[in-house]
């Protein structure tokens, strides 16, 4: 790329390895100079200003399925794994990440509810989760933070939420790394495969596990889908098993980057970690902070149902516009000082970042999110007095759309 040339959508992913490396270079002029890109490669517009993406994501109007967008477009290309019987209720093809109204909110709404509930009583399940992890790494002079202590905490966190028994929970994981791969446009004939047969192995488990909760019922998700139904919530059986492995997918590696990432930025930043070390509570403030300048998920979509404008630039209907979720984050109209961890910023009633984006589609596992990262940054830097970085340059995955590190070397001084 020239210094003049605008990014488009395929470099403002982390498949481009300029892109990774420094976000910023790419993000800071496109807000500048070009808010709101038409991108003529992939079809998409792509929404840099915190303002217009904060828009976007709030309107009820917009479409999020990429059957819907324009079919030359990039996005509309993001299809199934496997064809899809045109018969089949959209409810039952894809799940709630992908699906708009009215479906999308029959089931959202008892998902939601059920999810929730667990959510607000899981601290003392995460709490458990991230001892056990860390009695694991006890006296070890190093390890791999992302392999050792980000990539467990969430697997095991919603397997117990959802009631996988502690027996399978090593194939469980193995089913969710596969799934992953479907996140990946550019993924190969061999990930597909392999996504295929894990989601197969997945949806056979939680099968089995509803028709086990049917008949002696646990103190799981599981147990609260399967009840929800018997009490009339409009739900069908593939329905909960597509939003089940939703809750997989969306959950594990996000949760992943947060903790990798925060713990990151925090080794970075000793001031502020002094500062967590002395008042724990502002583990809140520092999870806000990772969320906002390292966000896990780059860019989100909503495709336009009809000809439209954005500050004045022509939208045609079936567009699908992405917002920048990073640089929305990065906006210095909204954000002073905006490249700096400041764990402050919440105090002063900073506007509300777009990590977990918004609207309808809003992040249904944000609550989770959270409270998995207080919890880790605290237990973690309390277990690890000495903990400091050990590598040189951080590692970053290649996952376009996702910012998250493969490998965090740290030491322990232990
Ligand atoms: C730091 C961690 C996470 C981040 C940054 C994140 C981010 C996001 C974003 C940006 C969206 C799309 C929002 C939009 O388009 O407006 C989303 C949706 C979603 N997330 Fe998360 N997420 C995280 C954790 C989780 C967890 C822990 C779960 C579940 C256990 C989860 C499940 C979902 C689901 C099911 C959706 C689709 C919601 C819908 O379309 O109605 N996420 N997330």
């Amino acid at each position: 790329m020239t210094e003049d040339a605008l990014p488009g959508f395929v470099e403002l992913t982390a498949a481009d390895p300029a892109y990774s490396a420094c976000p910023e270079a790419r993000l800071a002029p496109l807000r500048r100079r070009c808010p709101v890109h038409a991108d003529p490669l992939t079809g998409h517009v792509l929404l840099a200003r915190h303002a217009d993406a904060r828009r976007l994501l709030a309107d009820p109007a917009l479409w999020r399925h990429p059957s819907r967008a324009r079919p030359d477009t990039l996005f509309h290309r993001f299809t199934a794994l496997r064809p899809v019987d045109p018969a089949v209720p959209p409810g039952e093809r894809t799940s709630i990440l992908m699906l708009d109204q009215p479906d999308h909110l029959r089931i959202r709404t008892p998902l939601q509810q059920a999810f929730h509930a667990r959510v607000f009583r899981a601290r003392p399940l995460v709490e458990e989760v991230v001892a056990d992890v860390l009695e694991g790494l006890a006296g070890a002079p190093a390890f791999d933070l992302v392999a050792a202590f980000a990539e467990p905490v969430p697997i095991h966190a919603i397997a117990r939420i959802l009631g996988v028994a502690p027996e399978r929970r090593e194939e469980f994981r193995r089913w969710s790394e596969a799934i992953i791969l479907t996140l990946n446009p550019l993924r190969t004939p061999e990930e597909d495969a392999a996504a295929i047969a894990a989601t197969d192995a997945l949806h056979a488990h939680f099968a089995e596990l509803m028709a086990a909760r049917r008949k002696v019922p646990a103190d799981d998700l599981v147990t609260d889908l399967v009840q929800a139904q018997a009490a009339g919530a409009p739900l069908s059986d593939r329905e909960i098993l597509l939003n089940l492995t939703a809750l997989l997918v969306g959950g594990n590696l996000t949760t992943t980057d947060l903790i990798a990432s925060g713990v990151r930025l925090l080794l970075l930043n000793p001031e502020a970690l002094a500062r967590l070390r002395a008042d724990p509570s502002l583990a809140a403030a520092a999870v806000e902070e990772t969320l906002r300048l390292e966000g896990p998920v780059d860019v989100t979509p909503r495709i336009a149902p009809s000809d439209m404008e954005i500050a004045g630039v022509p939208v045609p209907a079936g567009t699908p516009v992405f917002a920048l979720l990073r640089a929305a984050n990065r906006d210095p109209e909204v954000f002073a000082e905006p490249d700096r961890f400041d764990l402050g910023r919440q105090a002063g009633g900073a506007a509300p970042h777009l990590a977990f984006g918004g609207g309808a589609h809003s992040c249904i596992g944000a609550a989770l999110a959270r409270l998995e990262a207080r919890v880790a940054f605290q237990r973690l830097f309390a277990a690890f007095p000495g903990l400091r970085l050990a590598g040189e340059a951080p590692a970053w995955r290649s996952l376009p759309g996702f910012r998250g590190l493969a490998r965090l070397p740290v030491a322990t001084g232990a």
